[in-house]
């Protein structure tokens, strides 16, 4: 695991974690949002898909489970989820979250994930930990050891120009 922390003193600071996390996001990954409430999971959700080229407005899910944005620029469909609502793993089978986690060509970006960790899968999981103090936040991202060794890999193989 790669662990990298940022020290984020306003929510504009969050663009800097979300251009770090875009680097290694990929189709068929998912992003577990943890922190207590008002943290700034959904801000951060908000930079980065309008990072992504998402030009819809990100709304928080609280009440709809999910939400699904496609990119402007890309074939990814991103599907926010807030599962704070939910209590148990079959509660999100019915909604329909696990046949979305495994679908072609979507990456899910989920707050309160710990109710379905047992589904999260560590190789294709990006974690972001964010830390509440005063105006200030810790916001700690963990990159899979497989997650970086194929990025690494897709840099070496760029061409020299
Ligand atoms: N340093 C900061 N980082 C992130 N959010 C911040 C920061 N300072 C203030 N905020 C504010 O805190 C709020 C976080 O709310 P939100 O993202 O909805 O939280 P969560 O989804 O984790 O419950 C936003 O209104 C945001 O503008
Ligand atoms: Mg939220």
């Amino acid at each position: 695991m790669a662990i990298r922390s940022f020290h984020v003193s306003d929510p504009e600071g969050l663009d800097q974690v979300a251009e770090y996390v875009s680097a290694f996001l990929k189709s068929g990954m998912c992003v577990a949002l943890r922190g207590s409430l008002g943290c700034g999971k959904t801000e951060w959700t908000r930079r980065f898909l309008r990072l992504k080229g998402v030009s819809r407005p990100v709304v928080s899910p609280t009440f709809t489970y999910y939400e699904a944005y496609s990119s402007e620029r890309e074939p990814v469909t991103y599907y926010h989820f807030d599962l704070y609502r939910i209590s148990a793993e079959d509660e999100f089978f019915m909604i329909g979250g696990e046949e979305i986690m495994d679908g072609d060509g979507n990456i899910c970006i989920i707050e309160w994930p710990d109710v379905i960790s047992g589904l999260l899968e560590n190789s294709r999981t990006i974690r972001i930990d964010f830390e509440m103090s005063g105006e200030s936040r810790e916001v700690t991202v963990s990159i899979p050891d497989a997650v970086m060794s194929s990025a690494c890999d897709a840099l070496s193989d760029a061409p020299v120009v």
